[in-house]
């Protein structure tokens, strides 16, 4: 247990986390009825000259804020990042290396969806230094796919992980599970076949009915809770069978193949965010804030190039009470948790803050007693959303 009496938070940083770069594309040939990404629909052909120039001057005007940081990864995703020709990503990863200081071996990773992925593009994106793809599969079945409204299907899917694997070394594929109608050997079917790739990463998603989109407005039917669990349980065994360790509540790698980019969001890092809809968390010495950039595509392009901090929503100051919950909230996602003097290296509290919530959260058995570690219990993993509540202010 930690003593609740001590100092007052601490709110200085005597260093600064590391650094990502995240790039937003907000086009997608078609939108998904799950989707509440900020993706829209595209009438016509991407807008590739404007929205460079409104990403140049949205980069511009944030660099005062990372002025001299190195980025240590970045990623472009959407949307439909494939929806770029091969020209306009070497022209945005130029951009970058000529405003920044990107680590030489970063980690730059691009989304793309099955039904947008040409050969010849793939290894062009490649030779612009994308090093991972990140592909959306979802689902191997047909009937599956058109129930998600996806724009490719089986076959298309199968073709894509090829493409990729042959401009990349690291490959990422998104699966969803408690799909409408889905069955629990449905559900191993498409697992076996995402396995067969053997590609070094695996995101399984449990389908979720999200506010404001089609599926919230006309829910199809999905899985039970009993049935969900069992796809769920499945999911655990057959990975850790083939050789992928589940280190965060949807991610699955094998060794060495981890997302650095992610795993910096859950670590508390730093990232700017360019692009509509973008988000951000900058630390200085004294603060760590809070950007987000216009969602709405045209108003951010047409913000952005005023250069007068138009395109910027919202822009603030993290409160103590929030930064503890925030850093819990990303933690506590990791299945070997962080370790506990990180608290204060990315937060700048002092970690007596948080302890009245670290001592409830012990003894209702959802967090490890270990003082050197934050890390869920196997039975706080299994009740996360109640574990984070614990650090609610
Ligand atoms: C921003 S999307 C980008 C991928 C790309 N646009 C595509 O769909 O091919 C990232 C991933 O989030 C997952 N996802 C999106 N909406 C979801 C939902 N409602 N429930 C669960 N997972 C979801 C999907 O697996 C998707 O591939
Ligand atoms: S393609 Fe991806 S980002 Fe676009 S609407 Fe579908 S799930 Fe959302």
């Amino acid at each position: 247990m930690i003593p609740r009496v001590g100092a007052a938070p601490v709110s200085k940083l005597t260093s600064l986390p590391p650094l990502s770069l995240y790039v937003h594309v907000p086009w997608c040939v078609r939108k998904c009825p799950y989707c509440d990404f900020n993706s829209h629909e595209l009438k016509n052909e991407v807008p590739e000259r404007e929205y460079l120039a409104a990403l140049q001057a949205d980069l511009e005007q944030a660099l005062p804020l990372v002025w001299g940081r190195q980025v240590v990864s970045i990623f472009i995703g959407g949307g439909t990042p494939s929806l770029l020709s091969a020209r306009a990503l070497d022209d945005m990863l130029s951009l970058f290396r000529a405003c920044m200081n990107i680590l030489p071996d970063a980690e730059i990773t691009m989304e793309a969806n099955p039904g947008t992925v040409e050969a010849g593009r793939f290894a062009e994106y490649a030779a612009s230094g994308v090093n991972r793809i990140s592909l959306g599969i979802q689902s191997f079945d047909d009937q599956a796919l058109k129930a998600l409204g996806r724009i490719h299907d089986g076959r298309q899917a199968c073709d894509a992980i090829a493409i990729a694997q042959r401009a990349v070394q690291r490959v990422n594929l998104d699966l969803m599970y408690a799909l409408p109608q889905q069955s629990v050997e449905a559900c191993a079917q498409d697992l076996k076949q995402a396995m067969s790739f053997e590609t070094g990463h695996l995101s399984l998603y449990h389908l979720t009915l999200e506010p404001n989109t089609v599926f919230a407005k006309y829910p199809p039917v999905v899985p039970d809770d009993d049935t969900s669990a069992a796809m769920q349980d499945l999911i655990t065994e057959a990975t850790s069978a083939g050789g992928w360790e589940q280190y965060e509540v949807s991610a699955y790698a094998k060794p060495g193949q981890r997302c650095l980019h992610n795993l910096n969001y859950w670590e508390f890092g730093d990232y700017l965010g360019v692009g509509p809809g973008a988000h951000g968390k900058l630390s200085f010495h004294d603060k760590i804030i809070r950007q987000a950039k216009l969602k709405n595509p045209s108003s951010w392009m047409q913000n952005a190039v005023r250069r007068d901090g138009s395109h910027v929503a919202e822009e603030r100051v993290i409160a103590p009470g929030e930064l503890g919950f925030e850093f819990m909230l990303n933690a506590l996602r990791l299945k070997a948790g962080v370790p506990a003097s990180s608290f204060r290296e990315h937060t700048g509290l002092s970690v007596l803050s948080i302890a009245p919530a670290i001592n409830r959260a012990v003894s209702k058995g959802l967090l490890e007693p270990d003082p050197s570690r934050f890390q869920a219990t196997p039975l706080g993993w299994r009740f996360l959303n109640d574990l984070q509540a614990e650090f609610l202010d």
